[in-house]
């Protein structure tokens, strides 16, 4: 497979798109893709000027439709380990990216997709998507950190039960649960998605950032450690020009121009 199964691209000044390009297997995730997916991650990563990620793939039917299933067929379990362990990496290594990562999902989210899917910071879906972890009908559990991800997003009960039934779910079932900001109607997708990334991206890049470092802690600490953290991230934003910008700006009554500030 060439390179291309992912691609990365900027869009707009502060967003950028990551786009997964394997619609002949309705996008699902093989080794080759996993690694590509990191490789433009990690650059990224580095890209200063972001403040956005959308994480999207090609053709209308299935945003992700899970793990290469053909690619696990004869697996060993020390294959299927490190298949596994290469899958979280990648997903934590997205789940960490400094600026905000949201996952348009216009179809299919299923195993491995809908768990890609979680590791964004958000996601919004269209009408036409459809969500579930069917591994236990393949004798599977979720690998690429779903268990994990979803018990966070849904409870452990609703998550225990998308885990066992692998039933599939409609936008608006995932959308009252809480697993979904958005649902979009299926022609809107993409302009809604873009609009809300430019909305993000309008705002203070440095302050956007600290945002997530801070809301993702709450995840990970509990009480006083999180209040500790956010308070360093909070008197940090002080520290650049762009608080002063920031605001000066509405002190002068004018809009503030934050893209231009060397970061
Ligand atoms: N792996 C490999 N190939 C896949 C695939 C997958 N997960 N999902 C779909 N494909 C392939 C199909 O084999 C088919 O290829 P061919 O044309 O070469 O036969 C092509 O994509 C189109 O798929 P369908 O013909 O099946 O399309 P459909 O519209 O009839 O059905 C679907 C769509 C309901 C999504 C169905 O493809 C499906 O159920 N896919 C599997 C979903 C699934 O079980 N995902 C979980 C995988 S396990 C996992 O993810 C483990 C983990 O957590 C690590």
């Amino acid at each position: 497979m060439s390179t291309s199964c992912v691609q990365a691209f900027e869009l707009r000044a502060g967003v950028v798109v990551c786009e997964i390009n394997r619609p002949d297997a309705l996008n699902a995730l093989n080794t080759e893709v996993l690694h590509e997916l990191l490789r433009q991650v990690e650059s990224v990563k580095c890209n200063d000027s972001a403040s956005v990620v959308i994480l999207r793939s090609v053709g209308d039917k299935a945003f992700v439709a899970g793990a290469d299933i053909k690619e696990m067929l004869n697996y060993s379990t020390d294959q299927a380990f490190r298949f596994s362990s290469l899958g979280q990496s990648v997903f934590s290594a997205l789940s960490d990216l400094p600026q905000v990562v949201i996952a348009q999902v216009q179809g299919f989210a299923l195993g491995g997709g809908l768990e890609l899917a979680l590791a964004a910071d958000f996601i919004i879906a269209s009408q036409k998507a459809k969500f579930g972890l069917p591994e236990v009908g393949l004798g599977l559990i979720p690998g690429f950190g779903g268990t994990q991800r979803l018990v966070k997003r849904l409870g452990f009960a609703k998550a225990l039960e998308w885990m066992t039934s692998a039933e599939r779910y409609s936008a608006e079932v995932a959308y009252q649960l809480g697993l979904l900001n958005r649902v979009l109607e299926h022609e809107q997708l993409s302009t809604g998605v873009e609009a809300l990334a430019q909305t993000i991206a309008a705002q203070g890049p440095r302050a956007v950032r600290a945002a997530k470092r801070a809301a993702r802690a709450a995840e990970s600490s509990h009480g006083q450690l999180g209040f500790e953290f956010e308070a360093q991230l909070f008197s940090s934003c002080f520290a650049g020009a762009e608080a002063r910008e920031g605001l000066s700006a509405f002190v002068e009554k004018r809009k503030p121009e934050f893209r231009s500030i060397e970061r």
